[in-house]
């Protein structure tokens, strides 16, 4: 049975290395092995609120596709604000940071207008989009202004 349970081991672990050397891995360390890719992999569908096959085809999880692409490009940007930004902060910032469950990370409520150097008229645009937050922005200091109940539609 201990001589069993041993060459079992074996098979499994020569498979996964052989995994590894197959992986096309741009952004997360080569060194991983394939089980920790499969659990950072996890962690990513749980905080997009997601299953694998909004990232992968299943068939072929090495090929890449639209969103593949994009979290690659996120992986950049979150190693980016931990090395650069964050650094000396023991927290850093993860994919739930922003996404929270959701695969567009909706806007809370009281955020900052996006784009202000445009005038701010586009940052309004999606706050309504959002029903988010009234056009007066939060006083810093102040609690965010709630969301309307009711957000009215623009015609
Ligand atoms: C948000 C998008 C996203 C989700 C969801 C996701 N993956 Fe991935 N996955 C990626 C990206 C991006 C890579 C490539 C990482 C790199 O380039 O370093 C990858 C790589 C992989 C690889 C290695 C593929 C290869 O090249 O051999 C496996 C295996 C994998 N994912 C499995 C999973 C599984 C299982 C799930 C569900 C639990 C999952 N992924 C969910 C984006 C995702
Ligand atoms: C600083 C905030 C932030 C962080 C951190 C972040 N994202 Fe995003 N992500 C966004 C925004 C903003 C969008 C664009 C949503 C939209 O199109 O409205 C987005 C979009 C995406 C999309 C495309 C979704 C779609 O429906 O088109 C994927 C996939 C994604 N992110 C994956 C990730 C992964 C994986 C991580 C962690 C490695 C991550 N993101 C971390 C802000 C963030």
């Amino acid at each position: 049975m201990l001589l069993l349970c041993a060459l079992v081991a074996l098979v499994l672990a020569g498979r996964a290395s052989a995994q590894n050397k197959k992986m096309k891995l741009e952004v997360l360390p080569k060194t991983l092995s394939n089980k920790e890719v499969k659990n950072i992999m996890k962690g990513w569908a749980q905080s997009l609120g997601v299953k694998c096959d909004f990232c992968h085809d299943l068939l072929d999880f090495s090929k890449d596709t639209e969103h593949k692409t994009i979290a690659r490009g996120m992986v950049k940007m979150v190693n980016d604000i931990n090395t650069k930004h964050l650094a000396k902060y023991k927290v850093g910032v993860t994919c739930a940071t922003c996404h929270r469950g959701n695969a567009e990370p909706v806007r809370p409520p009281g955020a900052p207008p996006l784009h202000p150097e445009e005038g701010g008229e586009e940052g309004a645009e999606h706050q309504h989009e959002q029903g988010a937050a009234p056009a007066t922005p939060a006083q810093p200091g102040q609690p965010p202004a709630p969301a309307p109940a009711q957000p009215k539609k623009k015609p």
